[in-house]
């Protein structure tokens, strides 16, 4: 097995690792109350045409079968019986009579799920999400600036709030999308969108692209965690502080590590001089579920992999190749995972 083929198995391994520890993604395993009304219309939408498709073919199957039964050469030149055109006629007008019904039908309860879209509970929580190329960025405003928190790759959402996400695109278009939460948005250049998501138990389940976006859009995946409201505030009150000084003599050589080397260049890490805004916020890196557009379990071993040589997990991605000798990345890696 080639180096390549082998790193992409090893990649492959982690994304299931991964997914072993998240809800099933699935717009029919519903946690939100849009998801809710969403599923609730793809069953009746299934029940419907199932039933018409069943009585199609059940029609078809007669006429085949009495077709093969009539007695008579094959080649017998059939003439209309103006009895038999009449009761046609009445088949076909009923038939189309009950299509229209049937689609009306549909309509009004498409209708009724998009009503159940509109916000209920209050002032709803606001978030900002922007799609780059190849990652999501999530930002909780406040009216103190110094009490915002940006988390990138990780979307947490307190159980039974309304939530309204603010979407707007960095570079292409994207959408947004958590099957088990709420329908699709599509995020588009210069045309910022909004959308509601209502989360109903707590559960953390995997968000994706849905729009093709480049060569990486595929994993262009983020982790949604939907936790009660008190675990939910102190969660935002962690990642609202800046992080502590390094502890150990490792995790200084590692903050060394990061301020000497091209990171900070693209990287924010509050409380250092690293303030770019070009790549994910890592000032709490060590905290998130995951890495690298949710490909990776965050740790050490991956981390050290994903900094040295990004390329191999997810070519094209806009982060270059990192040549640090061993004892500076292990350093380094020690430091970002003590950003918790
Ligand atoms: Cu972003 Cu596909």
């Amino acid at each position: 097995m080639s180096a390549r083929a082998r790193r992409t198995v090893a990649a492959g391994i982690s994304a299931l690792a991964l997914a072993g520890c998240v809800g099933r993604s699935s717009v029919l395993d519903p946690a939100g109350r849009y998801a809710l009304s969403l599923e609730r219309q793809w069953w009746i939408n299934l029940g419907v045409t199932a039933a018409v498709f069943a009585i199609v073919m059940a029609v078809a199957a007669r006429g085949v079968w009495k077709s093969r039964t009539r007695g008579g050469p094959r080649d017998e030149v059939i003439r209309p019986v103006e009895r038999h055109e009449r009761r046609g006629e009445r088949i076909v007008l009923a038939a189309l009579a009950l299509s229209a019904l049937l689609l009306a039908g549909l309509g009004y309860t498409d209708l009724v799920a998009r009503r159940a879209l509109k916000p209920v509970t209050g002032e709803p929580l606001v978030v900002k999400v922007t799609g780059h190329q190849w990652w999501w960025e999530f930002e909780y405003q406040d009216p103190l600036p110094s009490n915002a928190v940006n988390s990138p790759g990780a979307l947490h959402l307190p159980v039974g709030r309304d939530v309204r996400l603010e979407l707007v695109s960095h570079d292409v278009i994207h959408s947004f999308w958590v099957p088990n939460l709420t329908g699709k948005r599509d995020l588009i250049p210069g045309h910022p969108a909004s959308l509601m998501i209502h989360a109903t138990r707590p559960g953390t389940f995997v968000g994706e692209c849905a729009e093709f976006c480049g060569h990486q859009h595929a994993t262009m995946r983020f982790v949604v965690v939907c936790e009660s409201p008190a675990r939910f505030a102190a969660w935002r009150t962690a990642q609202s502080q800046v992080p502590p000084p390094p502890a150990t003599a490792e995790t200084n050589h590692g903050r060394d590590v990061f301020l000497a080397s091209s990171c900070m260049m693209c990287h924010t890490i509050r409380g250092t001089g690293a303030a770019s805004r070009v790549g994910p916020d890592l000032t709490h890196v060590g905290s998130r579920p995951a890495l690298a557009g949710a490909t990776l379990p965050n740790t050490q071993g991956h981390l050290m992999a994903w900094i040295a040589d990004p390329q191999a997990t997810r070519p094209g991605v806009k982060m270059p190749p990192n040549a640090l000798d061993r004892d500076d990345l292990v350093a380094l890696t020690a430091y970002l995972t003590s950003l918790r």
